[in-house]
């Protein structure tokens, strides 16, 4: 075993031993459902105790088939029985067996209704200084002036801030516990002067009501890994709707490597998933990727930056099809780059009648749509 072990990674060895699972385990490996099955414990509670006993190099994983290794073997029969003895127990992982077995999490879970958004109040401060830099860096892959963006389960609002903090024409809305805006999220954003750019909606993000088609980024920072694979399918699904067409999804998550056992802190937090909260997890990339296309984006890309974890953005295409060639229409208006010079001109003027530059240059451009643009003959 290359690494030391810490009291997580050792408890860790200690149910694993318990429940049995390097007997059980079969020479040509075994798939995660059937030995959970045979060990007759949960496959949520088994998943990440396994990617764990990978990253501690006790087993591999190959093609979703998890196998014992021969130094694990040695290593649990020879240096085992004496670091175990010497190794001080974490209390509040005492009940990891019981997890494991049951796939709950054994104590009430940190976060949610009943909170009321006490335990992110004080966590999303810390979550805020992680965040900033690749926050500030993404605005780069994000180009755009004009419209609205919207931050769900914004915390300090790190996320939509790193954008709006840099593009003064954008507005935002941040979504998130009543707690958690007013005694974290405005502070921040009235500190970076940006707080009348906002509108603060309190409620949880599942029954907040959003404005179908109306944001150009929605950022979901760090929220799938505690709500696991059902609810963010729900969440991605909203997301969908309340994306404008050609608008970008951002999720920014700890994202598991693959194979998994290559970040033991990602299998660490998901083994923290379990423990503490109902239904949390860690995604894989590709599991990402994927909960992004069944909600009906198109994957843009990866973000790299100052950030530990890549984030990816999601895109819900414009329509093209016949039907919708007006609102396409109007909708590329939005995406055109339109030269400093033109920008220029229309400055004045909208400051003038209190209206944003774009709006003005969008009518503009509709005007000469509706007086310049006929259909060809051919196509009548
Ligand atoms: C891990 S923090 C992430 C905060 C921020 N997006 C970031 O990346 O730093 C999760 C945030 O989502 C909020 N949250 C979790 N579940 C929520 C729900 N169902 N409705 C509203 N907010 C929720 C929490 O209060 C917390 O502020």
């Amino acid at each position: 075993m290359k690494r030391s072990l810490d009291a997580v990674a050792a408890k860790t060895i200690e149910v694993a031993l318990e429940i049995g699972l390097f007997d059980a385990l079969k020479q040509d490996g075994d798939e995660l459902e059937s030995l959970a099955r045979r060990l007759k414990v949960s496959a949520r509670g088994l998943r990440p105790l396994l990617y764990l006993l990978t990253s501690l190099e006790l087993l591999t994983e190959e093609a979703g088939r998890f196998t014992a290794t021969e130094s694990g073997r040695i290593f649990l029969q020879e240096q085992w029985p004496e670091i175990s003895a010497a190794l001080t127990p974490a209390p509040e992982w005492q009940p990891l067996g019981q997890a494991v077995r049951l796939g709950v999490c054994p104590g009430s879970a940190i976060e949610g209704e009943g909170d009321g958004g006490g335990f992110f109040a004080q966590v999303v401060p810390m979550l805020f200084d992680l965040h900033w830099p690749m926050a500030r860096h993404l605005a780069s892959h994000l180009p755009l002036e004009q419209g609205r963006v919207l931050d769900l389960g914004a915390g300090s609002a790190v996320w939509s801030l790193g954008l709006l903090s840099q593009r003064p024409e954008l507005t935002g809305v941040a979504v998130d516990r009543a707690q958690v805006l007013s005694e974290v999220a405005a502070p921040n954003l009235e500190r970076h002067g940006v707080l009348q750019r906002y509108e603060l909606r309190a409620g949880n993000y599942y029954e907040v009501a959003l404005e179908p088609g109306a944001y150009e980024v929605i950022f979901l920072g760090h929220l799938l890994h505690s709500d696991g694979l059902e609810l963010s399918r729900q969440l991605l699904a909203k997301c969908y709707t309340a994306s404008a067409p050609g608008g970008l999804l951002v999720v920014a998550e700890m994202v598991g490597s693959q194979p998994r056992g290559l970040d033991y802190e990602a299998n660490l937090f998901d083994l923290n998933m379990l423990m503490f909260t109902e239904r949390g997890l860690v995604f894989t990339a590709g599991e990402l990727e994927q909960l992004g296309r069944e909600a009906g984006y198109q994957v843009e890309g990866w973000v790299e930056g100052p950030g530990r974890y890549p984030v990816l953005l999601l895109r819900r295409e414009a329509p093209e099809s016949e039907t919708t060639m007006q609102q396409c229409i109007c909708m590329k208006t939005t995406t055109f780059n339109v030269s400093e010079p033109v920008c220029r001109d229309f400055q004045e003027p909208a400051r003038a009648c209190d209206r944003t530059t774009s709006e003005l240059i969008r009518e503009a451009m509709e005007l000469y749509r509706l007086e310049s643009i006929r259909p060809r003959p051919s196509l009548l």
